[in-house]
């Protein structure tokens, strides 16, 4: 498909006058990195990511059609929409947001002829360093594309989530991952059959049962704001000294990844999954200007885990995002060992003790329409 296959060009708003969405999008965690993009949020290389389930974003949307006259003269010129943010308008969220309508807006016309409030809230806590961009980007691009369906509904559900994810994607590169799971793959590869740049797609291949269920503990290491955001991240890459080597790396680690999540070798995957993760925040300590987002308890937690793996044999393994906090990534059989170790060995690390559980889901939910 083509970015024209998501212009919505008939759409008829008679019968149409208000109502409200709410979307359960969760998080995702990506095995191997998207980092760095072209415009208009084009990765440089594919990514493929595990779908979380207990780190999500609830989004409602509640629409209204404009109806007075203002209102109408203003139709097709305007986006009136207002936010809340756990229970507080936030005003300050307001222009990602509208930068998130521009850049949507050819695709979905139709939403400058509603005002709009969007009520939004994480199931992880605000301050965990955990992002939310791809959860909340997610969950907004969903409750847009139920908009779409109630002026078009005979769309398919293939479509559904097929726009919904490119949508997302504009919103941010990262969340065209989460619409669905449980392994999404994102930007167009000769290996994956039906991949894109445009938009997420569900690995194509069946998966091995050594990955079913697979666990995501996540180790709260450092809650506070991020030095660099990921959006500074992404443009460091352009003439950043191993770009080329480093968007081929991702590119090769896919096709190996593909053939790992098959055949159910662990040993494979940790050494792509700890060898990704490291990559990125090699490329983060090799821009210009560098910077660093790991803490001394990053790399603590990393050497307590070689260790363990080493004395046990666990398949025990890590992946990072951009920023302290540690994923903790294991199969659902070792849950019990790894999860004892965790408590006595790693939440001393992490902030205040904390730490989120989670496991591999399946993907975005509505909750009611
Ligand atoms: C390190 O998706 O947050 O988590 O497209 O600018 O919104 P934008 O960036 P974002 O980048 C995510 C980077 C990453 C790796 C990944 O999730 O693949």
């Amino acid at each position: 498909m083509i970015e024209t296959d998501f212009i919505l060009k008939d759409f008829s708003l008679e019968n149409i006058t208000n109502g409200i969405f709410t979307w359960k999008t969760p998080s995702n965690i990506a095995l191997v990195k998207y980092w760095g993009k072209q415009q208009p949020q084009i990765p440089e290389n594919t990514s493929i990511s595990f779908t979380l389930d207990n780190c999500f974003t609830l989004t409602t949307l509640e629409y209204k059609l404009k109806n007075d006259e203002s209102e109408v003269a203003e139709r097709s010129r305007s986006f009136n929409f207002e936010i809340y943010f756990e229970g507080q308008k936030k005003n300050d969220f307001k222009p990602k947001i509208a930068t998130f309508f521009k850049r949507i807006e050819q695709y979905v016309p139709f939403l400058m002829d509603f005002e709009l409030i969007i009520k939004s809230e994480n199931s992880f806590p605000h301050s965990s360093g955990i992002a939310s961009s791809a959860s909340g980007m997610g969950a907004l691009a969903l409750c847009v594309m139920s908009l779409e369906k109630t002026l078009n509904p005979t769309m398919t559900d293939a479509y559904f989530n097929k726009k919904a994810s490119f949508l997302a994607r504009l919103g941010s590169g990262s969340a065209c991952r989460s619409v669905e799971g449980p392994l999404i793959v994102w930007g167009n590869h000769p290996k994956i059959e039906g991949s894109s740049d445009l938009f997420g797609v569900k690995f194509p291949y069946k998966i091995h049962n050594n990955f079913k269920n697979y666990q995501d503990t996540i180790l709260l290491v450092d809650e506070g704001e991020k030095q660099v955001s990921s959006t500074i991240g992404h443009q460091l890459m352009h003439n950043h000294p191993f770009a080329k080597q480093r968007f081929q790396q991702a590119n090769d680690n896919i096709s190996k990844i593909s053939k790992v999540l098959q055949s159910g070798d662990l040993p494979a995957f940790i050494e792509i999954v700890e060898s990704e993760a490291l990559s990125l925040h090699a490329m983060m300590m090799t821009s210009n200007p560098y910077f660093i987002l790991m803490k001394p308890n990053t790399l603590k937690i990393i050497n307590e885990i070689w260790g363990f793996r080493a004395q046990t044999n666990s398949n025990i393994c890590f992946t990072l995002d951009a920023g302290a906090n540690v994923h903790v990534l294991f199969p659902e059989s070792e849950k019990e060992i790894v999860n004892d170790f965790i408590k006595s060995k790693l939440i001393q690390f992490c902030q205040e003790n904390r730490y989120i559980c989670d496991g591999i889901g399946k993907g975005a939910i509505l909750i009611n329409s």
